[in-house]
This record gives C-alpha cells, structure tokens and sequence, in this order.
C-alpha cells in the first residue's frame, strides 16, 4: 500500500464536492494535485485549475491530466467519442515530492475501459481512498454502498467527507453503519473562495496521523 504517496479522492456521485475537497487537501498537506481523467472539457476548464487557483498552487504541483476529453460523459464514453482508448501504462503514479492528491472521475464504477472502472484504477494505484459524500437525505444508502464496494476489493478508506447542511444523524449512522470515521465536513457555502479553502483546511486532520491509524 502506497500510505507515504498520498491519497485517492473518489465520490458518491459526480458534482458531490470532490474537487472541493482535493483543493481543500492541497492546500492542507501541501500536495500534490493530478486529476488523470478528466471529461467534459467542451463545457467547462477542468478540474486542474479549480484546484491550482483554490488551493493556491505553484505550477510544479499540478499534474496534468492523462486523459483529456471533450464530451461531459463517463471517460469511456468520453473516449470512444474522439476514437481514444485509455492505456492503462499512462495511469500510474507520478513521481513527486511529498503527497499527491489524486481525484477520480464521477463515482467508483464509472466505466474507464471497457475492462475497468474507476475503483480498479484505484487498486491498481494502491492508494487509500477518502470519500467524499452528500450530507442530506439519500446519503446512508450511496456512503455504504460505496464503502461496501471498496471493503470487497481490499481499499483501505481513511474516511469520509460529508458536504453541505450540517447532519449530525447522518453522520452517526455513516461511521456506525460504515465502521469508517467522518474526516472533517464542509458546511453548504455561499462562495468558493481561497480564502474559505484555507480555513477549512484548517480542519484536516495531518496525513501522516491518518496513515497510522489505517496501517494499525
Ligand atoms: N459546500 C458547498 N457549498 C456550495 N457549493 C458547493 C459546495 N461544494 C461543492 N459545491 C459546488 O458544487 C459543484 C460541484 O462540486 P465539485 O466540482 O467539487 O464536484 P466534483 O465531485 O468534483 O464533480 P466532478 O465529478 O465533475 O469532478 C461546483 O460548482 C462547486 O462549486
Ligand atoms: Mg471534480
């Protein structure tokens, strides 16, 4: 398991808040970001700049992305529409100083290849995973599916993080139900500002502590 190399953030869901909580990570840690797969580019920039600009990065902590796509869809889609197949060699760890913080596309069984989603290409990159869920109503049921998903595959999760209104319930019954631990929250926010990135960074707990806790 790759606890020193960093972290693989996955979601319940696509727009649930992940790269909020990449940039948010970032700038914790002081890490590196990669976003591997990145999709729908005809619509929007990208996740890389969201992250660079949030967390405040210099350009030697970005990665670019593997794959970049036009089409807002899964990367399989994505690809069969501009004739690319995703080549597994290109998806392994770049080598950096310090952590990387990796964000997946969409939820965990987001087709990649026609022989892989996104949850075998985080056992391939053999990082732990922090999941990053919707704080309201529904979020029982996808947060433990999706924990369920990664316990059968042997991913150790160092823990979720709920974004928007305050729900302590859910949160109980996440950790009790999902026997994992609820990171840090992410209240719902009027504006997503550096500024705000940097004082919820400061509610991440230190990595090196979380990676004790999951290798005991
Ligand atoms: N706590 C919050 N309060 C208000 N808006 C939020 C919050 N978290 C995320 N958003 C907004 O929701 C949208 C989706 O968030 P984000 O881009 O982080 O999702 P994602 O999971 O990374 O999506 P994708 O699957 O496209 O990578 C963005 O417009 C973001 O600004
Ligand atoms: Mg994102």
């Amino acid at each position: 398991m790759n606890f020193q190399r960093g972290v693989f953030v996955t979601g319940t869901d696509t727009g649930i808040g992940k790269t909020l909580v990449s940039a948010i990570l970032c700038r914790a840690w002081n890490a590196t970001y990669w976003k591997p797969l990145q999709t729908g580019l005809a619509d929007e920039e990208g996740d890389t700049p969201t992250v660079r600009e949030l967390a405040g990065m210099s350009p030697a902590r970005i990665i670019p992305p593997a794959y970049a796509f036009q089409a807002p869809l899964a990367p399989l889609a994505a690809g069969y529409l501009e004739n690319v197949t995703v080549n597994p060699g290109r998806l392994v760890l770049p080598q950096v100083q310090g952590p990387l913080v990796v964000e997946g596309a969409g939820g965990l069984m987001v087709p990649v290849r026609e022989d892989m989603m996104i949850v075998d290409l985080i056992n391939s990159l053999d990082l732990p995973v922090v999941l990053v869920t919707r704080s309201g109503l529904g979020t029982i049921n996808h947060t433990l599916l999706s924990l369920e998903a990664l316990r059968r595959r042997g991913i150790p999760v160092l823990g979720v993080v709920p974004v928007g209104p305050s729900n302590p319930g859910n949160e109980y019954d996440i950790a009790h139900f999902g026997k994992t631990n609820i990171l840090f929250r992410i209240p719902q926010l009027d504006a997503i500002t550096e500024t705000v990135v940097s004082g919820l960074s400061g509610h991440v707990p230190l990595l090196d502590v979380l990676q004790q806790q999951i290798s005991q």
